[in-house]
């Protein structure tokens, strides 16, 4: 559409000036041999002004319809988006919940993308309080399980729920409330710093923002930048670094202070030393609370309270740090090999 525009412009210039010369040449030529019938050169010269008025709003035209072209193609996109089928249903009844009790648990959960099955009879209960652990191969079905939870996406077969109660029975927005998580890739708005650190929680005073940072290892970082909070961090946040970026969404689960934790690999973007910093940070957030964790560092999550290895979306193997290590099977390969480098 732009190079039909671009050329539209000087197309109809050049037509224009074409068409005018033509007149030009050929009522001249009927003026001077004086064989133009009643057709005086004032009359002709005014013929000439009025014509040359009637170009530009025949342009003007020719925009109206490429401007009608661009907003058909805007509003074609914008009701996709917003026509868009909801995956995720709330019950018409929808339970309330307030807080969380017991514990999460997962009955022969499967789940699959159309066709692919991603996960296949799940069984996992996550006691409260308790540190669940998820290892496994890039692609195994880690942050797919982390994600049905907070119902990102709903199980295909199987029952997950909480305090003996299906999720899908519950209120969306209180159920989704419970739950503080850092995602894999970190989910920011072209907003500032505090904003993106706020967001969800309605009433984030400054000073309670800046101890989530600080607790995040974020407050250094922030604090040199020249706006400090009110920093725009662009698209996505494509104005600060992995680390920074993730740090921004550890400190807003810190603020949220929620009593179900889900970490996917919070911390993988970090250098070591930032990285024991952060972890001391999130050790002292999970002291009692409920967490899932996905880590590919082992060193992370060795004090688990259980272990789940997923291969290819089953359980395979399951146990604390030391009875795995026992059981001599894919867990101690990948802490074998970790070690070595
Ligand atoms: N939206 C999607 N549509 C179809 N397939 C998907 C979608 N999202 C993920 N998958 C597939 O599901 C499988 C599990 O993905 P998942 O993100 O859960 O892996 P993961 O264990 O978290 O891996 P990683 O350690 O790399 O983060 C992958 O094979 C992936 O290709
Ligand atoms: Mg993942």
């Amino acid at each position: 559409m732009q190079y039909r525009r671009d050329l539209a412009s000087p197309l109809s210039e050049f037509m224009g000036v074409l068409v005018l010369c033509g007149i030009l040449f050929f009522g001249g030529q009927l003026i001077l041999e004086g064989n133009a019938g009643g057709l005086t050169d004032k009359g002709f010269i005014m013929y000439i002004g009025i014509f040359t008025q009637i170009i530009s709003p025949a342009k003007a035209l020719s925009t109206s319809f490429y401007n009608m072209q661009k907003g058909t193609a805007a509003i074609t996109r914008i009701e996709q988006v917003l026509r868009a089928p909801v995956v995720v249903e709330e019950a018409i009844n929808a339970k309330a919940i307030i807080g969380f009790d017991n514990a999460i648990e997962f009955k022969n959960v499967s789940f699959s993308y159309e066709d692919t099955v991603i996960l296949k009879n799940i069984n996992l209960t996550i006691q409260k309080g308790k540190t669940i652990a998820l290892v496994g191969s890039s692609g195994a079905g880690k942050s797919t399980l982390a994600d049905l939870i907070p119902r990102f996406h709903d199980v295909s077969s199987g029952e997950l729920l909480i305090d003996g109660v299906n999720i899908k029975d519950y209120n969306l927005m209180q159920l989704r409330h419970l739950m503080g998580i850092v995602t894999q890739e970190p989910i920011l708005f072209n907003d500032t710093i505090a904003n993106n650190i706020k967001l969800g929680i309605d009433n984030g005073t400054e000073q309670a923002v800046m101890n989530a940072a600080k607790i995040a290892n974020a407050h250094n970082f922030i604090s040199q930048k020249e706006e400090g909070y009110d920093t725009n961090i662009g698209d996505r946040g494509g104005k600060l670094s992995g680390g920074e970026r993730q740090r921004l969404t550890i400190a807003r689960a810190v603020l949220k202070n929620p009593p179900i934790l889900i970490l996917d690999e919070a911390t993988s973007s970090l250098d070591t030393e930032s990285e024991r910093l952060v972890q001391d940070a999130i050790n002292n957030l999970m002291a009692n609370r409920t967490s899932i964790v996905i880590a590919h560092r082992l060193s992370t999550i060795r004090h688990a309270d259980e272990i789940i290895v997923l291969q290819k979306g089953e359980i395979v193997e399951r146990g604390t740090h030391d009875s795995l290590l026992i059981q001599n099977g894919f867990y101690k390969k990948l802490v074998t090999m970790q070690e070595v480098k």
